[in-house]
């Protein structure tokens, strides 16, 4: 019998057609699914974090309303994508103690720090830059839920790459201090954005087979060179210098040429040792067991709501 499902599944795949959640999947599917959707869940939950820090010290009461809304915008896509992962039969709480346990992944990028306020307008420009453009192709997976979350997520992380450029903008029409302070951010965070699309094609275990089952549908390096290709003249307009001797358009390939990325050091920052994994994960631990009294309250409430519809 499991032939013939097989056999169907393909066949959807084939036609680029969905797969949903009470449909047959093979385990892989589910697997890979799960570990991709948890990972991205728990992005975006620890990616509240640098920019949460911010919230308080923002310049002006209209950049602190936009800060909260992106922060609480972040926290809502992590609760789709919970959401989106538990349809393939993983609940929330399995998922949530395999991030506080430091067994799953999340992004890299999310382990450095938020050291001056232009880091708030570089994160919205080039780490939700490119998160959407790693996110655009996510909204034709294959698989269902997955797919429909990431429409609405993309709308929203295209409000807050357009919120981080603009205040970019206007700190570059400043002062010569807050222009250095946007160079120096662009500076610390531009190799790392570019690590975000995750190792290059030939080392990446999890592509061949992730493409074929139409989740992923453009490569890293590709996302990678598409992002670069982008952001070049969205940094001459603003007037930052990308910090990589070797960017340079190359009008046979009709792509940008850049220099070497530092996968030791990215590797070592996915393995638990950037420099801010560990007050990433102790900040999301103590906020679990801080809220650990809203989850009780949630339940009981439940419970006695069942309790009157039962009489
Ligand atoms: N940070 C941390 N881990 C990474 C990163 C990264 N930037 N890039 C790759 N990895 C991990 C993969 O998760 C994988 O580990 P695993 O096998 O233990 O799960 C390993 O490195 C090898 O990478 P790949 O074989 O290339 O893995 P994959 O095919 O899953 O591609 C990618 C990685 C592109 C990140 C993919 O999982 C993806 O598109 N995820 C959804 C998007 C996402 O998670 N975005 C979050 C950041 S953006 C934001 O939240 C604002």
């Amino acid at each position: 019998e499991n032939t013939a499902l097989q056999t169907h599944f393909d066949a959807v795949i084939d036609a680029d057609g969905k797969i949903e959640p009470r449909d047959w999947m093979p385990d892989g599917y589910r697997k890979t699914l799960v570990r991709q959707i948890s990972q991205h869940a728990h992005s975006e939950i620890v990616g509240m974090l640098p920019e949460g820090n911010w919230i308080s010290r923002a310049p002006s009461l209209k950049r602190k309303a936009i800060l909260i809304a992106k922060v609480q915008d972040e926290g809502g896509h992590g609760l789709y994508l919970y959401s989106a992962a538990e349809t393939l039969g993983t609940s929330r709480d399995q998922m949530l103690d395999a991030l506080h346990a430091g067994r799953a992944k999340y992004s890299s990028i999310f382990n450095y720090p938020t050291l001056n306020w232009a880091d708030v307008g570089v994160i919205g420009w080039l780490v939700d830059g490119a998160a959407i453009m790693n996110q655009i192709p996510l909204c034709r997976c294959s698989y269902g839920p997955y797919a429909r979350a990431m429409i609405r997520v993309c709308k929203e992380e295209s409000f807050h790459q357009r919120q981080g450029y603009e205040a970019l903008l206007v700190m570059m029409q400043g002062t010569a201090e807050q222009k250095a302070m946007v160079q120096d951010a662009v500076n610390r965070y531009w190799w790392k954005c570019l690590a975000m699309f995750g190792p290059p094609d030939a080392d990446s275990p999890n592509s061949v087979q992730g493409m074929r089952w139409g989740i992923k549908r453009i490569s890293n390096d590709d996302l990678r060179q598409k992002f670069i290709d982008a952001t070049v003249p969205q940094a001459e307009v603003l007037g930052v210098t990308l910090p990589d001797p070797d960017l340079k358009w190359n009008a046979e390939r009709g792509h940008y040429d850049y220099g070497p990325i530092d996968w030791d050091e990215f590797w070592a920052t996915v393995n638990g040792h950037g420099p801010m994994n560990k007050e990433r994960l102790a900040t999301r631990v103590k906020a679990h067991e801080q809220g650990a009294w809203v989850r009780e309250a949630a339940m009981a409430h439940a419970a006695k709501q069942q309790q009157r519809q039962q009489k």
